[in-house]
């Protein structure tokens, strides 16, 4: 049997003929209706030649590519001590939905392969032991062909304050590994592995992709080899050990996407299908988070004001960042007690929440649940709940909980069980602040989701965000439990720029945290303008991380303002399809939003530094209906842009309306902004085109 799995333009084709494992045919481009003539002609074409000294079958990229079968390329599932080749048990398809069973030895591998509405794939295996006897098991990922035009792989890297740099590579014969050992995916996640045509850009080339949809070590690949097709590969980096009798591995879920418009195709199929499984059905609340306000100076008498400033400029959540518990008066102590300190809030939080909510706000509360310090009651009384002993090294002076203990577990649910239940909390800020540094991360990660799943069971209304010391554990399983992601800890909008433009290749902008820091920012040191900082937090879930007591009161008006533009745009800017520019000049980044009916669409126009030439490229827009007339203006934000220029472009002054067409292909002159400044510009469709009357003339 062939099966054919098509959604959204894209195909995948699998060869399940025979008593081998299946093959896979094709993914990547839809293949059109075929009958199942058509099917067995194209299985039957893509059957390869047989080369001189080599296996003497033609080798084909299976579902769990193994030596047994001559495939000398890193394997899928891997099982070393095991001489024999897989076999198919059975191969079933249920909709979109393919399940194949296969037998190595006496392991039972089940891959699942589904094709979502939005063209997404997602692959997982589950290996069974079925014997008597331990199996030792090394590896268990899914593996992928690509084509060989595939020559050009894209993945990130990164560090604290500075997330998923891109990296680009063109890899000759071999492999081109990325494999993580923070036990979270770490500030250098990996995140994305996209292989495409050579200078495949956000709106060119043709693209595959691969993403651990994991919360400890991941690893992905690319191959290219004598052997046939290049390879995607990806799953969880595997400590190699027995899988007793019995047992089973689940892999994580390896999400696969294909696209020919490029990067921003990618996030075409990611968002909305990400998008279909949110649970939140409200505007995202505008949030200030106290961290960089007050750092540890907790008390109500310091955050009251704080509060009404918030809500005077119109925040909508107050979050209360680190210092609120038990004895937590600096980054090195007393993590793990998480009652309510009683020196610097003798009355509890109610006092503060009364006045959070009495002002129109939510209250949000920021926890560290998996971690310890060794100044802590909890470790005075269990320093057997270590994930390692108390003398090895620590990290942010802090020590990690083993949350495969199920009294840990039961202890971490009962302490935020109660906190929510004695409180108003709407949100939680969930932390993760260092490596776990141990070889083994899967027993942890499993109990994360498993306290999570129980606490989101226990209080469905409470929204969760996921923090990592900034953005260093934002991948999809996570995303499957919380709400928003914390980007980074950079709030210097000149690096944070660039952490929200890659992240959201995966990410949905409404998920990505992104909050107006201070004039100077606390992590580079380096000063930033309000104007490019208010609109460098426009676009995701937007916030605030400074403290408003002290921001001047024009500063303040701004800020006011900002926040009622991002509440008129964000039901845009959380559902619209957001494209990027490719442009020739490094200093200029163009990003927009556009409303699924192409009615509505902003941009911003960000210049990071001295740009390449005097006069930048005009500006095309993109997303827009070439049929259309857009009316294009300045969107006042709160805080103007500053420029070096004898003149603007005359357009600025009052807007410009033309057709679609014309503002994707030609463009619009923009400003000479200086280094650091940005313009958003709204864009509102007026009417079509051709209900506009030509003017006569030659041209017309
Ligand atoms: C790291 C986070 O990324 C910050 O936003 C803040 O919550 C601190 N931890 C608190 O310790």
């Amino acid at each position: 049997m062939i099966h054919h799995l098509r959604a959204a333009g894209v195909s995948l084709v699998l060869d399940s003929r025979g008593a081998g494992v299946p093959a896979v045919v094709h993914w990547g481009r839809d293949a059109g209706a075929l009958s199942p003539a058509d099917r067995t002609a194209l299985a039957d074409a893509v059957v390869p030649a047989v080369p001189p000294s080599s296996v003497d079958v033609p080798l084909r990229l299976t579902l769990l590519p193994s030596l047994s079968d001559g495939w000398t390329g890193h394997p899928g599932v891997s099982l070393p001590e095991v001489r024999t080749a897989p076999r198919q048990l059975s191969t079933t398809r249920d909709g979109d939905v393919i399940v194949v069973r296969s037998a190595v030895a006496d392991a039972v591998i089940t891959t699942r392969l589904e094709l979502t509405a939005q063209g997404v794939l997602l692959l997982s295996h589950v290996v069974r032991n079925d014997g008597a006897e331990p199996l030792l098991l090394t590896a268990g990922d899914v593996v992928l062909p690509v084509p060989d035009r595939a020559r050009e792989v894209l993945d990130f890297s990164g560090r604290w304050a500075g997330e998923r740099r891109p990296q680009r590579t063109q890899p000759g014969q071999g492999v081109w590994l990325r494999e993580t050992r923070h036990g979270r995916g770490g500030h250098d996640d990996p995140f994305l592995m996209v292989a495409g045509t050579p200078g495949f850009g956000f709106a060119s080339g043709e693209v595959w992709s691969t993403h651990v949809a994991w919360s400890g070590d991941t690893r992905q690949w690319f191959e290219r080899s004598d052997l046939g097709p290049s390879v995607l590969g990806a799953g969880e980096r595997v400590t190699p050990g027995p899988l007793a009798p019995g047992s089973e591995y689940a892999t994580p879920t390896i999400v696969a996407t294909w696209s020919d418009a490029g990067l921003d195709g990618l996030s075409d199929r990611l968002h909305p299908w990400i998008r279909s499984w949110s649970t939140i059905d409200r505007p995202r609340p505008v949030t200030l988070n106290t961290w960089e306000a007050v750092y540890f100076e907790h008390s109500l008498e310091r955050l009251e004001p704080l509060v009404e400033r918030a809500a005077e400029v119109g925040v909508e959540r107050f979050v209360l960042d680190d210092g609120w518990s038990l004895g937590r008066t600096d980054d090195r102590r007393a993590l793990g007690d998480w009652t309510v300190d009683p020196i610097r809030w003798p009355d509890g939080l109610g006092p503060l929440i009364e006045r959070v909510n009495a002002a129109g706000m939510e209250f949000g509360l920021w926890v560290e649940p998996e971690m310890a310090s060794l100044d802590s009651d909890l470790v005075r009384r269990h320093p057997e709940w270590l994930l390692t002993p108390s003398d090895t090294v620590t990290w942010r002076w802090q020590h990690v909980l083993d949350l495969s203990l199920p009294e840990v577990e039961q202890h971490l649910f009962e302490r935020l069980d109660a906190l929510l239940t004695e409180y108003a909390i709407a949100y939680l800020k969930w932390d993760h602040n260092r490596d776990l540094l141990v070889d083994a991360s899967r027993p942890q990660v499993l109990g994360l989701y498993r306290l999570i799943d129980r606490l989101r069971a226990a209080h469905p209304g409470v929204e969760i965000e996921s923090c990592a010391s900034g953005g260093g554990r934002i991948d999809l399983e996570m995303l499957r439990r919380v709400d928003r992601v914390w980007t980074s800890d950079t709030n210097d909008p000149l690096v944070r720029q660039a952490i929200q433009r890659w992240t959201g290749v995966l990410v949905p902008p409404e998920y990505l945290g992104a909050h107006v820091g201070d004039a100077r920012a606390h992590t580079t040191g380096r000063v930033a303008g309000l104007g490019l900082r208010l609109v460098t937090a426009l676009f995701g879930h937007a916030g605030i991380e400074s403290d408003l007591t002290r921001v001047a009161p024009e500063d303040l008006e701004a800020v006011h303002r900002w926040v009622s533009v991002h509440k008129d745009l964000r039901t845009l800017l959380h559902s619209g399809r957001v494209v990027r520019l490719d442009g020739a000049d490094d200093s200029v980044l163009v990003h927009g939003v556009v409303a699924p009916d192409l009615g509505t669409a902003v941009f911003s126009y960000v210049v990071l530094d001295a740009t390449d030439t005097a006069l930048p490229a005009p500006l095309r827009l993109a997303g827009l209906d070439p049929e259309r007339r857009y009316r294009v203006a300045v969107l006042d934000i709160g805080a103007p842009f500053s420029v070096l220029q004898d003149a603007a472009p005359p357009w600025i002054a009052g807007g410009v309306t033309l057709p679609g067409a014309v503002l994707m292909g030609l463009g619009l002159p923009m400003p000479l902004l200086l280094p650091g400044n940005a313009v958003v510009l709204r864009v509102d469709a007026v009417g079509l085109t051709h209900s506009v009357p030509a003017e006569a003339g030659a041209g017309d």
